[in-house]
């Protein structure tokens, strides 16, 4: 096999969610590791040992790493070439028309390309649509005239561990390689044999495949329960009882909770089989459908508030005296206490959570938002001040602060008499997606 003249045995060019992580698991298991990022306060912040985001375990392992020496860090994409085996974790979005913006991937490319040499291995651990690895090895051939799988070695090895979980999974999850041509998975296989899960060798495309239809799946069976709340509110029935019904010691039941779906992978990876489909609208449904649920939320709010003080005839200019025809609606001047920005339980990640189009849409009906969070980098107030007065708590994302009957006792103690209380995630257990604040602490407190 040919050897590059290389100093490090990884570079991992993105040191991002994915990337980071990942480039300090290679360096604990003591590979020469060289991460990359163009982004001079992501690379400051890891140069001085803190974590810019949170992953469980992972401040230890950036202290650890940190001690050894074994992670060197770059501003340059084509310093990664310094490395025999290249990782890219880059961002992969999509376009708002459903096509996969690649434009981060070709970047680092075409950065590489003069570097390249023969024995030198890339990984794409990012997700990517169907096609994309062998376009890459299609890339390195077409202008430097490798031969892929023989020259030079391209593989796509997913990314598929959940945040949070990512010490934990890199050990048992299986390591899907789809390596194009001869011998690219089998080398690529040798990089990623550091850790302790299972290798499965597959196709490029197949691999690629896998990746996106596992979020496809999970999109797809959140959905089901958030349709099914939207079909209830229709008919006047209970979504998590009808979820019991449908469960119960029944063998063919698992209909999943509803919630707000979303999230940086959910909400784009099904994009990626979206755009070449054989069946279009499809996928593009299922998004609709978890991207209806704020909507579904401060739709069932405003049909819930009690009658308005701009029915009692009062001070003209107040909210009281608001008059039908004022273009102002049920929301308007009410506080909105929002639980949550994050987009999913206890996370610090706020990419494309629904809080905050929840947010955008309740400013739009002139709520007055408040937004408690704490995990997420964005400045919120504390819990008692959200709630203090609240007309409408809503729980927007599940972290495990919300779901102690305490924070119910909170609200029920700190918000205003008949303030409505929005739980799509079922956090304390009463089974109401819209209940009152009061009604809810006593079932809490039969609970407790
Ligand atoms: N976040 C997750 O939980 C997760 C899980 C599985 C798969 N993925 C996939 O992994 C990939 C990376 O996701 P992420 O969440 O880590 O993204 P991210 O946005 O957190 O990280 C990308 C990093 O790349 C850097 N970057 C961007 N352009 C660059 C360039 N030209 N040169 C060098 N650095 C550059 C950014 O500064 C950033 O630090 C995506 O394809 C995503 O779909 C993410």
């Amino acid at each position: 096999m040919p050897d590059p003249k290389t100093s490090a045995d990884v570079a991992v060019i993105g040191l991002g969610r994915v990337g980071l992580p990942l480039a300090l698991s290679f360096a604990d298991r003591g590979l020469r590791t060289i991460g990359v990022d163009n982004d001079p306060a992501r690379l400051g912040a890891v140069r001085e040992g803190t974590m810019p985001f949170q992953e469980t375990g992972a401040r230890e392992l950036l202290a650890r790493v940190h001690a050894s020496g074994g992670l060197s860090l770059s501003e340059r994409v084509a310093d990664a070439a310094a490395a025999r085996h290249i990782v890219i974790t880059l961002g992969t979005p999509s376009f708002s028309h459903i096509e996969i913006d690649m434009r981060d991937i070709r970047s680092a490319l075409d950065d590489l390309l003069g570097a390249l040499e023969p024995g030198h291995a890339l990984t794409l651990r990012s997700t990517v649509a169907p096609g994309t690895t062998e376009f890459v090895a299609g890339y390195l051939a077409k202008h430097r005239g490798f031969a892929v799988g023989e020259d030079v070695y391209v593989a796509h090895a997913p990314e598929r561990i959940a945040a949070g979980r990512f010490l934990e999974e890199i050990d048992s999850l299986p390591c899907i390689i789809g390596g194009v041509g001869a011998r690219s998975g089998e080398v690529v296989a040798e990089l990623f044999s550091v850790f302790d899960a299972p290798i499965v060798q597959t196709t490029p495309v197949q691999a690629e495949l896998a990746k996106i239809w596992a979020n496809i799946l999970r999109y797809t069976l959140f959905a089901l329960p958030n349709l099914l709340m939207m079909d209830c509110e229709r008919h006047g029935a209970n979504v998590f009882e009808v979820i019991d019904l449908v469960n119960r010691d029944y063998p063919r039941g698992g209909l999943a909770q509803p919630g707000l779906t979303a999230g940086t992978c959910l909400r784009k990876d099904f994009a990626f089989s979206e755009e070449r489909s054989n069946a279009p609208g499809m996928l593009l449904a299922v998004s609709r459908v978890n991207e209806s649920v704020p909507l579904f939320l401060v739709e069932g709010i405003k049909r819930r508030l009690s009658p308005r003080a701009q029915d009692r005839p009062e001070t003209p200019g107040s909210r009281a005296g608001v008059t039908p025809g004022s273009g102002l609606g049920a929301l308007a001047g009410r506080k909105v206490a929002v639980l949550g920005l994050a987009f999913k339980a206890d996370t610090d990640d706020e990419r494309d959570s629904l809080a905050h189009k929840l947010i955008r849409l309740l400013e739009r009906e002139l709520a007055d938002v408040v937004a408690h969070d704490p995990h997420v980098p964005t400045p919120t107030v504390s819990f008692e001040e959200a709630v203090q007065d609240a007309d409408v708590v809503v729980v927007a994302a599940n972290h495990h602060e919300f779901r102690e009957p305490t924070a119910l006792a909170a609200i029920a103690a700190g918000a205003s008499a008949d303030c409505l209380v929005v739980d799509p995630w079922n956090c304390w257990g009463a089974g109401q997606v819209f209940a009152y604040a009061n009604e809810l602490a006593v079932l809490g407190v039969e609970r407790a």
